[in-house]
């Protein structure tokens, strides 16, 4: 920071991207992800259910004096847990001009700060934009990963994401909207594949009009389709159906946010093979030159 018109948020942002561009940060070659490090750590709260916690996670809040948090998208019990006696703040309507000096301020100061996120924060979390932005203050940061939504949803379903024939790739996404232009939306494409779980993140209230889109775009209307409403919660809720019937089930259920909709044969656990990872072929060995082992190793 070297005068006061490069103080701003966006000012520091802008500094920082263009620094990543063109060296890595030394701490990348120093700590492993879950190493205590010095400064904010900025922690993935999980799904919602208080279990659901990492041992790192659950570390920094037990320690911490101020926790800004991601308001109901973080489940209050895993506040009601972990910070009993930090000051708590709802980071929700709070630009980056304001949060970004309350939690420099605080660790100037000499408290243990925490920002909380839901899931994961590198999942739709906006974390990198704040983590540059006290860097640039000269407050260090970093990342304590969380259990992202879908995972929880698949816990849920007692499924998987990938598996043997029915799905051999995942896609994390997010349906065209405010903030995604309709020439981004790519999930007709990641569907049209057929091998794909598709999770769609921020989209429980457009799921009609997303399923619309998929018709439009001659997806199946049998496709499967699950819907996995605040996955680990107390109410959590599942809602099965297919392209054609899912958006009029979601409507009639009245959910208009934190949901993840999968779609996919894997939701349903349906249709797949054996692997090859518990089979004959991994007891014979690598016949195939190595890479194989490498990609059936799902344990
Ligand atoms: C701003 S994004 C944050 C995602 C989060 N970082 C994560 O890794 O799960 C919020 C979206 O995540 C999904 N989500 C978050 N928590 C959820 C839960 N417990 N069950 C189902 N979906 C959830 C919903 O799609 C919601 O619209």
């Amino acid at each position: 920071m070297t005068d006061e018109s490069e103080a701003t948020p966006q000012a520091a942002i802008d500094a920082e991207r263009e620094k990543h561009a063109h060296e890595r940060d030394d701490r990348v070659y120093e700590f492993a992800a879950g190493d205590e490090q010095e400064g904010i750590p900025f922690v993935g709260a999980g799904p919602g259910h208080p279990r659901l916690l990492t041992v790192a996670g659950k570390r920094a809040l037990e320690d911490a004096e101020l926790v800004v948090h991601a308001g109901s998208l973080v489940n209050s019990e895993v506040l009601e847990a972990y910070c009993e006696h930090a000051e708590l703040v709802n980071s929700v309507g709070k630009d980056l001009e304001e949060l970004v000096p309350l939690m420099r301020d605080a660790y100037e100061e000499g408290r243990t700060v925490v920002r909380l996120h839901s899931g994961d924060p590198a999942i739709y979390g906006a974390a990198l934009e704040q983590m540059d932005a006290l860097e640039h203050e000269g407050v260090p940061t970093y990342l304590v990963p969380g259990v992202t939504s879908a995972f929880a949803a698949s816990a849920t379903l007692r499924t998987q994401l990938t598996l043997n024939e029915t799905a051999n790739h995942v896609a994390f996404t997010r349906p065209q909207g405010r903030t995604l232009e309709a020439e981004d939306d790519h999930i007709a494409e990641f569907v049209g594949m057929g091998d794909v779980t598709t999770c769609i993140y921020l989209g429980t209230h457009a799921v009609a009009d997303t399923m619309d889109r998929l018709l439009a775009d001659g997806v199946d209307p049998d496709t499967p389709v699950t819907v996995v409403y605040h996955a680990s919660w107390p109410d959590e809720d599942v809602i099965e159906g297919t392209v054609g019937t899912i958006g009029r089930k979601v409507d009639e259920a009245g959910y208009r946010a934190s949901a993840m909709v999968l779609i996919g044969d894997a939701a349903a656990g349906a249709g797949y093979e054996r692997s090859y990872l518990y089979g004959d072929w991994a007891n014979r060995g690598d016949t195939d030159g190595g890479t194989e082992t490498e990609t059936t190793s799902d344990d």
